[in-house]
């Protein structure tokens, strides 16, 4: 198995009164070390409120003038030297700031204040899927037919533009109180290969994340969207079952899960899948990529004949997304050593 640098961004919340006092100092100095120096303005933007703090890049909203609001992804002041750091802001600018989608989120701008480097994006104020999922998949059944299309098309979007995502995963599906979608995070995406290009390029740097990353991605071949289509199948799975289709006790186990793992069938999970569906989600998630749908699109017209659940799942009467307050991500990221 080749050598493997994922893209492992723990992310920590933001400081609240409910955390406890040594792990807030933790988390502050996480906090103050995203800006070289602490201060609220970046560029012609107010920065009002922090979203996320990830491994690299903290995620802010933002106000420019009286009141129009972005979403600021800036690199962490200890980062805003490092090359490799800033190409990757610039390339997720180049590959999204053409994309104009409902389900995409929309980048704008990559620019600098001084020497920090950001993104100006589409501010959506909602939470990702991830959090979704932790506050209970049951509530996210009556929306998961309208979630996943929407999953999809904003990837066949992305596809159309010659690119391919290479991290679909919850983390980077965006998702509203109704169940609508935004496609973030393109930091990794890939140039759609094709004809003889597939067999040029070599060896490329493996990226992604463990618990939905198609056999191609960890063996590091040339990938087109049926990687993304791979990734879905185990997104939806997911949202559909409460957990990813592979599960282990080490990154490797998991890797060679997906390699030649079984594929699980989700009516072992949910018992109100429909055979046909169970089906389908085992297609997208084949090992090889000659056995999933050809396109996302050829997916989407097939899921649009295809009835996900036996009884219709119910109108969810709480909220379906946890409070990012109710939840550590550091702590569940250890659980499932994704
Ligand atoms: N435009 C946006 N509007 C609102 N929230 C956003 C937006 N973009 C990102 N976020 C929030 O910030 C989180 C991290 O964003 P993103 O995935 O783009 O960064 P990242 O570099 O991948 O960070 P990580 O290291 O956490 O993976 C998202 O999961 C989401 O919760
Ligand atoms: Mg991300």
């Amino acid at each position: 198995m080749p050598r493997l640098d994922y893209t492992e961004r723990n992310v920590w919340r933001a400081p609240s009164r409910s955390i406890p006092t040594a792990r807030r100092i933790e988390i502050r100095t996480i906090w103050n070390g995203v800006l070289s120096k602490p201060r609220d303005l970046i560029g012609p933007y107010r920065l009002a409120r922090l979203i996320r703090v990830g491994s690299t890049c903290a995620v802010w909203e933002a106000i420019k003038g009286e009141n129009e609001r972005f979403a600021l992804k800036v690199l962490r002041g200890d980062l805003r030297d490092n090359r490799q750091e800033i190409n990757h802001l610039k390339h997720e600018f180049e590959v999204a700031h053409k994309l104009k989608h409902p389900n995409v989120i929309r980048v704008h701008e990559f620019t600098m204040d001084g020497k920090t480097p950001y993104l100006v994006l589409e501010l959506y104020r909602e939470q990702n899927m991830k959090l979704g999922l932790r506050a209970g998949y049951e509530k996210l059944a009556f929306y998961a037919s309208k979630i996943i299309e929407q999953s999809a098309q904003a990837m066949y979007h992305l596809h159309e533009h010659g690119w391919v995502h290479c991290d679909i995963k919850p983390d980077n599906i965006l998702l509203s109180e109704e169940g609508d979608v935004k496609l973030i995070d393109f930091t990794i995406a890939q140039r759609i290969r094709k004809g003889i290009s597939k067999l040029l390029g070599g060896a490329r740097k493996i990226r992604g994340t463990r618990s939905y990353m198609s056999p191609e991605q960890i063996r590091g071949q040339a990938l087109d969207a049926r990687a993304d289509v791979y990734s879905l199948g185990c997104v939806a799975f997911e949202l559909l079952g409460g957990k990813p289709p592979f599960t282990a006790n080490t990154p490797d186990e998991l890797l060679q899960k997906h390699l030649t793992g079984t594929i699980p069938s989700i009516q072992v999970l949910n018992e109100n899948v429909t055979p046909e569906a169970s089906n389908l989600l085992k297609r997208l998630m084949a090992k090889k990529p000659e056995n999933r749908p050809n396109s996302m699109w050829d997916f989407i017209k097939e899921l649009r004949t295809v009835k996900l659940f036996k009884k219709n799942p119910r109108l969810p009467q709480e909220k379906l997304m946890l409070d990012p307050d109710q939840f550590s991500d550091i702590d569940s990221l250890k659980k499932t050593g994704e």
